[in-house]
C-alpha cells in the first residue's frame, strides 16, 4: 500500500510539471505549520529520478478558492428552512421486503396497505387494499401507503405514511447460478447543482470520511458540457448530448418518448443486473419537464410515480428525503444480497438544492453515516460508489464572478472504486488518483460504466474517442475540444507563450525569488541568499474569453450560447520555469498578474522545485523540512 502509494506521487509530479495541487498537499506550503512529516515529500521522492516531462497539461484550471468574500457573502445572507418532518417515529420500517415494527408504546398493530402503481410518467393508480398486515408480513408492492391502527395506553391511535421499498423480482428470483466472469455493482448518488466548491462547503464531513477515511478520487478538472440537468445526466446515461438522440421535447413534430435512447442502464439489464433510478424532484423531472418522458418503466425500480404519489416538501413522515432516498438503495442491496444479482443504482436528489443555497448542509452527517455503513455491510467490497453532482449553482448573483463561472462548470464529480477491484488491478487507483486532475467529463463516466462492465486492464485507450473510461490513463495533453467540451463550458484557461525577454517574465521570476529570500530570512546564517540565473521558458494563462462572455443560454433547451456578457477578466496568470542561483534550482512558478495593477503575486502552495535539491539543505533538513527545496547551505557538503 506503501509503495503504491509512493508511486501514485511520483507519477503525478513527473507528468505534471503544470499541477501544483500535489504540492499544494504534501508541501503544505511555507507558511503553514503544516507538515507531513517529511514521509511521502514529493521534493524527496525526486531525489534520485531525473524528470522528464515527455507532455505537459494542456488543462491547466484557475485555482478555486472554498471561501471568496462573494461567496460568504451569498452564504451568509441565506437561511436554511425548516425541514417540517415529523416528530412522532413511523411505527413501522420496510426491511428485506418485510414490515417491521420500530415503536415499543404502541401495541396491537394492524395494518392495511394500498398498493400506487405506475400507469405512464404522469399518471399513477391506487391498487385495491390489502388488509391484516402485521409485523412481520411481506410487502405488497415496491410503492404503497400504510394506514395502521394500534393500541397506546389503552387508546386507539392510528398511523399513515407512504413507502418506498423493493418486492423481489420473479425474474431475479430464478438467477442462483454464479457468473462467470466478476460483475460490479455500481452505486451512484447525486445532488442537484453543487460544485466542487459548494460540496466541499456544504458537506464538509462527507467530504473528509469519503476522501480521507475511505480513500475515493474527486475529478477536480471534472467540466461540464452543457447547461442543466439533462445536458449532465444524457451524457453520463446515454454517452450522447441531447441534440444527437432522437427528439424528445414536447411540441416538437416527430418527436418521440425517451425510451430508445441508448440507456446505460439497459446495457446492465442485458447483463443481468437489476437496475434502479429515480429521482425525487419529480415535477421538473429531468425528462419529463422539456421532454416526453418514459413510456415503460426504464429500469426494474422506478421511483418516479412514488415521488409524483406523495407530493412531499423535505420529508416523509419522520423521514427527510435524503434518507429516504438512501433507505431505498440500501434496501435493493438487502433484498438482492450476494453476488448472483449485480446491482445498478442511480438516485438523483433535487429539492434540498433546486433554489436554496445551503439547505444541503442539513444532510452532511446523515450522508457521512451513510457512507460508513456502506463500508460497515461490506458494500464497498463489490461496488463502485459515486458521488456526484450534475453542475455547479447558477445563482445569478454567483455567476457574475468568475470564480461562480468556474463553479457552474465544475461539479461535484467523485469515485471509489471496490475494494476487491483494488486487489485485482493494483494500479487501478493510482490511474484513477491521476486522472483526478486531467480534464474529465460526463461523456467520460458513460465510458467508465462501460469499462465497469466489461473490464480488460490490457485495452489501449483510443485517444480520438470523445469519452474515456476514468479506469484508464487519461491523456494529459487533452484539451477541451478533444473532449467534447465547447468554449464557453471549458474552463481551462487559455495560454500563450511569452518571449523569456519580456520584462513581465523577468519580473514574474524576481516576485517568486524574494518571496523564497523573505522565508529564508530567518536562517540567513545558514542558507544562501538566492538570485535569478536565467529564465528557461514562460507562458502568460488567461482565461477563456467565451467564458467571459457566457451569460447564460439564452433558450429553455439550453442550446443557443447568450455570449453578451461583458465581464472582464482582472487577473491573468504567468507560469514562469527558471533557475536560481547559486543552487542551481530549477522551479516553476505561476505567479498571479493583476490586471488592473499590473502587480504580480506570487504563493508558496503555486511553485515546484522541478529538480534535484540532494544535500544542497542539509544543515536546516531536520528543522525545517519545508525550506528544504530553496535553501542552499552557506557550507555545502562534499
Ligand atoms: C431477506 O429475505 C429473504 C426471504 O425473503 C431471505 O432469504 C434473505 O436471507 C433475507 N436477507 C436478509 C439480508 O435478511
Ligand atoms: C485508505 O488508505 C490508507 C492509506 O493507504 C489505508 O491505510 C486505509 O486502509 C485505506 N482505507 C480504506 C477504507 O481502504
Ligand atoms: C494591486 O491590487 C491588489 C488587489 O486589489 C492589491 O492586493 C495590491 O496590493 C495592489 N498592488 C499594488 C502594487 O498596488
Amino acid at each position: 500500500m506503501k509503495c503504491r502509494f509512493k508511486n501514485l506521487i511520483f507519477i503525478s509530479v513527473v507528468f505534471s510539471s503544470f499541477t501544483y495541487i500535489f504540492f499544494l498537499r504534501s508541501w503544505g506550503g511555507f507558511g503553514s505549520s503544516q507538515t507531513n512529516g517529511g514521509k511521502y515529500s514529493i521534493i524527496q521522492l525526486l531525489q534520485g529520478k531525473s524528470i522528464v516531462s515527455p507532455k505537459r497539461l494542456q488543462c491547466v484550471k484557475d485555482k478555486l478558492e472554498l471561501w471568496p468574500e462573494e461567496i460568504r457573502k451569498i452564504y451568509n445572507e441565506d437561511n436554511i428552512e425548516p425541514m417540517g418532518c415529523s416528530s412522532e417515529r413511523d411505527w413501522i420500517i420496510v426491511i428485506n421486503g418485510t414490515l417491521q415494527v420500530q415503536v415499543t408504546d404502541i401495541t396491537d398493530i394492524q395494518c392495511q396497505a394500498t398498493p400506487i402503481v405506475r400507469v405512464n410518467d404522469f399518471t399513477e393508480r391506487e391498487e385495491a387494499k390489502i388488509t391484516g398486515l402485521v409485523a412481520g408480513s411481506k410487502i405488497p408492492s415496491d410503492f404503497f401507503r400504510l394506514d395502521c391502527i394500534g393500541r397506546k395506553d389503552s387508546l386507539t391511535k392510528t398511523f399513515r405514511t407512504y413507502y418506498s421499498a423493493i418486492k423481489k423480482r420473479e425474474k431475479f428470483q430464478k438467477n442462483k447460478r454464479k457468473a462467470s466472469r466478476k460483475k460490479w455493482n455500481v452505486l451512484m448518488f447525486g445532488f442537484d447543482s453543487v460544485s466542487r466548491m459548494q460540496w466541499m462547503r456544504l458537506l464538509p464531513q462527507t467530504h473528509h470520511y469519503w476522501t480521507k477515511v475511505l480513500n475515493a478520487t474527486v475529478l477536480e478538472s471534472y467540466n461540464i458540457v452543457g447547461d442543466g440537468t439533462p445536458q449532465a445526466l444524457l451524457p453520463i446515461l446515454t454517452g450522447k448530448t441531447e441534440v444527437e438522440l432522437p427528439e424528445a421535447r414536447r411540441g416538437h413534430a416527430d418527436a418521440v418518448q425517451v425510451d430508445n435512447h441508448p440507456w446505460i442502464w439497459k446495457q446492465f439489464s442485458n447483463d443481468g443486473y437489476v437496475t434502479q433510478w429515480g429521482e425525487d424532484g419529480q415535477s421538473f423531472g429531468t425528462f419529463q419537464f422539456r421532454m416526453l418522458g418514459f413510456k415503460d418503466p426504464p429500469t426494474d425500480y422506478y421511483l418516479r410515480p412514488f415521488e409524483r404519489a406523495v407530493h412531499k416538501k423535505f420529508c416523509l413522515g419522520s423521514v427527510p428525503t435524503h434518507k429516504q432516498m438512501t433507505n431505498w438503495i440500501d434496501e435493493l442491496w438487502r433484498v438482492y444480497k450476494g453476488e448472483e444479482t449485480p446491482k445498478f443504482s442511480f438516485l438523483f436528489h433535487s429539492v434540498y438544492t433546486h433554489g436554496y443555497t445551503k439547505q444541503l448542509s442539513i444532510a452532511d452527517e446523515d450522508m457521512k453515516k451513510w457512507l460508513k455503513h456502506l463500508k460497515d455491510d461490506n458494500i464497498l467490497k463489490n461496488t463502485f460508489v459515486i458521488l456526484m453532482a450534475d453542475h455547479g449553482p447558477r445563482f445569478l448573483s454567483l455567476r457574475a464572478h468568475i470564480q461562480g463561472k468556474y463553479e457552474e462548470r465544475n461539479p461535484y464529480f467523485s469515485i471509489r472504486i471496490p475494494d476487491d477491484f483494488d486487489k485485482m488491478y493494483p494500479n487501478a487507483r493510482a490511474t484513477l488518483q491521476q486522472n483526478a486532475n486531467r480534464l474529465t467529463t460526463p461523456f467520460d463516466i458513460h465510458a467508465t460504466f462501460e469499462d465497469i462492465l466489461n473490464f480488460d486492464p490490457f485495452e489501449v485507450i483510443d485517444e480520438r474517442k470523445r469519452g474515456l473510461s476514468i479506469l484508464k490513463d487519461i491523456p494529459l495533453d487533452r484539451t477541451c475540444n478533444k473532449a467534447g467540451i465547447e468554449a464557453h463550458w471549458c474552463s481551462c484557461l487559455s495560454w500563450k507563450k511569452l518571449k523569456i525577454t519580456d520584462p513581465l517574465v523577468t519580473k514574474s521570476a524576481e516576485s517568486v525569488i524574494s518571496l523564497f529570500n523573505s522565508h529564508l530570512v530567518p536562517f540567513s546564517k545558514s542558507c544562501s541568499k538566492l538570485k535569478l540565473g536565467s529564465v528557461i521558458s514562460a507562458l502568460k494563462l488567461e482565461h477563456n474569453s467565451d467564458v467571459l462572455k457566457f451569460k447564460k443560454s439564452s433558450d429553455q433547451h439550453g442550446r443557443v450560447a447568450d455570449l453578451s456578457d461583458e465581464m472582464k477578466a482582472d487577473d491573468a496568470r504567468i507560469r514562469v520555469d527558471f533557475i536560481t542561483l547559486p543552487n542551481n534550482g530549477r522551479y516553476e512558478a505561476t505567479v498571479k498578474l493583476n490586471l488592473i495593477n499590473n502587480s504580480l503575486s506570487a504563493d508558496m502552495t503555486q511553485i515546484s522545485r522541478i529538480n534535484r535539491y540532494g544535500k544542497q539543505p542539509h544543515c536546516i533538513m531536520d528543522r525545517v523540512p519545508e525550506l528544504r527545496p530553496i535553501c542552499y547551505c552557506i557550507v555545502q557538503l562534499n
